[in-house]
């Protein structure tokens, strides 16, 4: 099966913004702009609805990106990681993810991973770690930032945040949404974050819902 026009857009813009960039270069290396398809089924999320009412032209460094995302909405494999009981449900509804390249597809990639997310404003994304390094990269929106080695600071579009492996993180949306790219590096890409509990005392072990 071949990918649509659609997605194969979002690829390549995803693509060439990652190859133009030469802080995001430097953390993942060159990425090949032709990649093996698989296809991921479509998977419906409630954040869907907002991704649709993102006011792309506010982002006009990142547009074309946002627009390609728009207009694949309702083909890609939107993704909830954790539970309700783990994050709230306001939290579940208006957040979510998706793979765009990587082992899971749907461009496949080993050593990279290249995820697109997507979280409300005013949400509140607990602190968790994960064995895979880690860059995220603003396509719209900004967002408040925490980890043990960069303390907090404000990211935005044109930024980057760096987690090493397993460093401790968490990021609140202070000043409306955020839509990133989330870059994952390692060896085992599949290894899915741990989180802390709302009221910080208890450690979740994540386990990804698979299809
Ligand atoms: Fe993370």
């Amino acid at each position: 099966m071949e990918a649509s026009k659609n997605l194969i857009g979002l690829k390549d813009k995803v693509v060439k913004f990652c190859n133009s960039r030469e802080d995001i270069l430097r953390f993942s290396g060159h990425i090949p702009k032709n990649l093996r398809y698989h296809a991921n089924a479509p998977q419906k999320q409630p954040v869907q609805k907002l991704i649709g009412r993102i006011s792309t032209t506010e982002f006009l460094n990142t547009k074309n990106i946002l627009d390609s995302i728009i207009r694949t909405n309702y083909e890609l494999k939107w993704n909830t990681t954790y539970s309700e009981n783990e994050v709230g449900t306001d939290f579940i509804k208006r957040y979510g993810w998706f793979d765009l390249i990587g082992p899971n597809g749907p461009f496949h990639m080993e050593g990279i991973r290249i995820m697109i997310g997507y979280w409300g404003a005013n949400l509140d994304y607990q602190m968790h770690w994960h064995e895979a390094e880690e860059a995220y990269v603003p396509l719209a929106g900004s967002a408040l930032f925490w980890s043990e080695h960069n303390g907090t600071k404000i990211a935005g579009v044109g930024d980057i945040v760096i987690h090493k492996s397993n460093e401790k993180h968490w990021t609140k949306m202070t000043d409306g949404f955020l839509l990133a790219l989330a870059i994952w590096k390692g060896t085992n890409l599949s290894v899915n974050p741990k989180i802390s509990s709302r009221d910080g005392t208890k450690i979740h072990e994540v386990k990804e819902k698979k299809d």
